[in-house]
């Protein structure tokens, strides 16, 4: 997605920047809010990396419009089909070139969202404290691997779906040290598994990998309907032909408890990653190949809302995240497009008493 069109490490959540001391004696820090370093004067762009919440003018939101206008000739559709069904091959040959290298850890999840660690607070040297009495990462949990599915028996189930080789992953197990935590992962990418797998930090009594391919709507997963506390989708579903969201996103709303959630943050219309692709790359309106065969698509905030939505759920939080990013050495200025959304089955009411 850059200019060579692979595909870029830097999608990122809030920077570090919004950190709001609560003044606590026991020295607390609270979740940094969702962004809060403004530009306010354009000649002070090169003095910090990143600039939250950034306003786009009216040429430049036009100017993006004609860019994408410009290179929206899609591909025939033979090739469109190719890249649709060999879509897993080309994320395993991504994987065998890169392998753990190339996406960074995603340490801001747990500002973003404290779901993924709802006992954790940040203390004031940035690390993520547990409120309860187990600060250890060494956690003496009982193994939630022996019922009748993989963490059968854990109270706090969380799945990343298209987790790669474990970014999100290995920060949560080593974040939420909630004896009770049980975290699923799965990608389409066997190789992307594999490496999850061998990883030394992938410990089975907290943690079960599996293939699977989330537009395989009639594939099942080894984890009973009903069941999850939390599914965290990062960067992936961009990844799906479009016309397979819908499916996927009811079928990851079936495996939710009542108020469990789903939490999304992926490419927004318009994002540097988007104006970067050059002639004959576009699949279909908003969807894009990259040069090494994977894909990408680039969400309006009421297209995913859409989504959710018809899947039964109903919105905490649909937002979108423009940042501007600086390359300060170089004095090139990058404007990046995320949507982050929360959905949530509704909790089971309960019957009103009579006294
Ligand atoms: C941009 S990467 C993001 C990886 C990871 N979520 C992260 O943030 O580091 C997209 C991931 O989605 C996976 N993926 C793409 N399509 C998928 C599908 N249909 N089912 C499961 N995983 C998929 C890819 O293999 C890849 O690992």
């Amino acid at each position: 997605m850059a200019a060579s069109h692979a595909v870029v490490g830097v999608e990122g959540g809030s920077s570090q920047t919004g950190l709001i001391l609560s003044g606590s004696s026991t020295g607390d820090v609270k979740r940094p809010q969702f962004g809060t370093r403004f530009l306010t004067d354009p000649r002070h762009v090169f003095q910090h990396n990143a600039w939250d919440n950034v306003e786009w003018t009216e040429e430049q939101e036009a100017a993006a419009k004609r860019k994408v206008l410009e290179n929206s000739q899609p591909l025939p559709p033979e090739k469109q089909e190719e890249y649709d069904t060999r879509a897993s091959e080309y994320w395993n040959d991504f994987y065998a070139i890169h392998e753990n290298h190339f996406f960074k850890d995603r340490h801001w999840l747990f500002t973003e969202f404290p779901e993924l660690a709802p006992q954790c607070r940040l203390n004031h040297v940035g690390q993520w404290d547990s409120l309860g009495e187990r600060q250890s990462t060494e956690v003496a949990a009982p193994p939630h691997t022996d019922g009748d599915f993989p963490g059968s028996s854990a109270t706090y189930r969380v799945l990343e779906v298209g987790c790669g080789v474990g970014n999100t992953v290995f920060p949560i197990l080593k974040t939420n040290n909630d004896p009770g935590l049980f975290v699923y992962c799965c990608d389409f990418s066997s190789t992307a598994v594999e490496l999850v797998k061998t990883n030394p930090d992938y410990n089975p009594e907290r943690c079960f990998a599996f293939v699977h391919d989330l537009s395989d709507v009639e594939a099942s997963y080894p984890i009973p309907d009903g069941t999850l506390d939390v599914i965290v989708l990062i960067f992936v579903l961009s990844a799906l032909h479009p016309n397979k969201m819908k499916a996927s996103i009811s079928r990851l709303a079936r495996l939710l408890k009542p108020g469990g959630v789903i939490l999304l943050r992926d490419y927004g219309r318009h994002d540097m990653a988007q104006l970067r692709f050059k002639k004959g790359r576009c699949l279909s309106e908003n969807f894009y190949v990259r040069g090494d065969g994977t894909r990408v698509y680039f969400f309006i905030q009421d297209e995913l809302h859409d989504l959710f939505t018809e899947a039964g759920l109903e919105k905490v939080q649909n937002l979108v995240d423009r940042r501007l990013q600086v390359n300060r050495g170089k004095q090139l200025t990058m404007y990046r497009v995320w949507i982050q959304c929360k959905y949530r089955k509704a909790p089971i009411q309960k019957p009103d008493t009579q006294d």
